[in-house]
């Protein structure tokens, strides 16, 4: 990935084009595509506005205002920086810019426009507006699930789903959005990557042109030739708040009111393996203009310890600094992958997770932990601490100890509130959009309970049974454990898609603070894509306030 400034850069060739269609662009067309939001370092000052274009842009730029009425023409210009990559498979040179916009008023609407002087739409440039946070407790609304994927059919694990998806975060108009993980699906797409990111894109400014969406890298962020650990795609489009780390993008953290939230890349600590992979029987070739050899069947992209425990580091003194600080009433924690899933037919939990990070959301009292990867919606009960050795192979019946999470309780609270200071909540919504919804669970036969896989050792590629003799076909086992799931609460078998709604009350001094939690379900979106979201269950979280 490298860095310039957006003005008298040489054009250069590209074929991307706007949603869905695949006509090939002039190669010097700066016109803006795939605008989003994110917040800047802080979200009650500062909003990041990105985009892709074409071909190089000249003179990339926001012009950005308080609105009441819209006036871009008083706007300030901020100029865009812009990060480029060649695709490491199919060869094709990728621009974007990325405006700062800083000094803004706290919870305030602003109108702005993005353009360039080789926009197409140069007079009559895409405008939009957000709103930027409040400062100091106060109320707000964001949303969140993960693995969207992008409406376009023709791209493996893609959905018109995922268009109604973009669509129900705008009808209930957060704040913010988290999106945790599993974006787009481009590396199951190898020949096509920076199309079904483009396409991505496109349906995501739907919303994301409007109001921040704060992402996290999933498991299929990571894409072959693309960076040491495959995140270039990723890291190139977004600009996040900055970790203090050269991992910058891969986590990072943002307070709003009195909400931390930290977003973490949990490739960093799971065993399962389940990035770019080449299953066979042939090999991936990249195009041959990138240099690149070709991919041998049986390779995957395995980033386990990626961060040499640099991120685990991080995430321990960011939550020790929020544990002294009085003003931080909750914290939010959104990865990708799942330390408590239960599903079936999806990946389950994954040990690496109750290892690393568990203990510490336990010292430090994380409230919630929003989470993707299996593609359903399950809510566990608060837990802290595990039961050890609770476990057993999946294979051969022996004791293993999953570390099974320990429920404070385990009923629906008689008061109608979950208090989080006693025990952590961790939601699985991987519903977003993609075609494989996963709303099955799993059941212990011998006692009528709750069954969880759990990953506890890496799963790397093996060849697959019942391959012909020397065939090269790979395959990558499932979960080696199986445990009670003693910790799940409810688990949604309608349908796995669905969109969570969090509205935070900062109550008043001395008194309760509370979230109040509805989750959204797009019933008999399994068998036909729609655009109704109805409500599942609402739960509230409500404890003292600090300060
Ligand atoms: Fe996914
Ligand atoms: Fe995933």
């Amino acid at each position: 990935m490298k860095e310039a400034g957006a003005t008298g850069l040489a054009a250069a060739t590209s074929t991307l084009a706007p949603f869905g269609v695949r006509a090939q662009a002039p190669p010097d067309d700066g016109t803006p595509e795939q605008i989003h939001l994110t917040w800047g370092e802080d979200p009650a000052t500062s909003v990041v506005v990105s985009w892709a274009s074409p071909g190089a842009a000249v003179n990339a730029r926001v012009l950005v205002g308080e609105t009441l009425p819209a006036s871009v023409a008083a706007a300030r210009v901020i100029h865009a920086v812009q990060r480029s990559y060649t695709d490491g498979l199919n060869g094709q040179t990728v621009y974007t810019y990325h405006a700062r916009v800083e000094r803004l008023r706290p919870d305030a609407t602003f109108r702005y426009s993005v353009t360039a002087d080789n926009d197409r739409h140069r007079e009559q440039p895409f405008s939009a507006t957000f709103r930027s946070a409040p400062a100091g407790r106060a109320a707000f609304r964001w949303t969140s699930y993960g693995d969207l994927a992008t409406p376009v059919t023709s791209w493996t694990l893609s959905s018109p789903q995922s268009r109604f998806a973009v669509e129900a975060v705008e009808r209930f108009k957060p704040l913010f959005h988290l999106l945790n993980g599993d974006l787009c699906y481009a590396n199951m797409n190898p020949a096509s990557q920076p199309a079904v990111w483009a396409d991505f894109g496109n349906n995501v400014q739907v919303s994301a042109a409007w109001r921040p969406w704060m992402p996290c890298p999933g498991n299929h962020e990571i894409e072959f030739n693309n960076g040491e650990q495959g995140f270039n795609s990723y890291l190139t489009r977004y600009t996040l708040p900055h970790n203090g780390t050269r991992f910058a993008g891969l986590w990072y953290q943002f307070r709003i009111g009195s909400a931390l939230f930290i977003s973490l890349s949990a490739d960093d600590v799971v065993y399962q393996d389940s990035g770019a992979f080449v299953p066979g029987p042939a090999a991936l070739q990249p195009a041959p203009g990138t240099g690149h050899a070709p991919i041998e069947p049986g390779t995957s992209l395995y980033i386990h310890g990626y961060s040499g425990g640099e991120q685990t580091a991080w995430l321990e003194k960011t939550l020790a600094a929020a544990s002294n600080d009085h003003g931080i009433d909750w914290i939010i924690v959104q990865m990708h992958q799942d330390a408590l899933s239960s599903s079936r037919n999806g990946n389950g939990s994954d040990k690496g997770i109750r290892e690393r990070w568990l203990p510490l959301f336990d010292r430090h009292r994380v409230d919630l932990v929003l989470c993707g990867h299996d593609h359903d919606y399950e809510r566990s009960w608060p837990v802290r601490g595990c039961n050890r050795d609770a476990g057993r192979d999946a294979a051969t019946g022996i004791t293993v100890d999953t570390l099974q999470p320990q429920p404070v309780i385990t009923a629906e609270p008689v008061d109608g509130s979950f208090d989080t200071s006693h025990g952590t909540i961790h939601l699985i919504l991987g519903g977003g959009g993609t075609s494989a919804p996963l709303d099955v669970f799993g059941v212990n036969a011998a006692n009528g309970l709750a069954q969880a896989k759990v990953i506890t050792r890496p799963n790397r590629p093996v060849t697959r049974p019942g391959a012909t003799p020397g065939a090269q076909v790979f395959t990558k086992p499932g979960a080696d454990a199986l445990e009670d799931a003693i910790w799940s609460a409810r688990r949604d078998t309608q349908t796995g898609y669905g969109i969570a709604v969090f509205d935070l009350d900062p109550g008043m001094a001395a008194g309760k603070t509370s979230i109040t939690i509805r989750y959204y379900h797009a019933q008999g979106a399994d068998r036909v894509p729609t655009a109704n979201y109805e409500l599942f269950e609402t739960m509230v979280l409500a404890k003292q306030r600090r300060g």
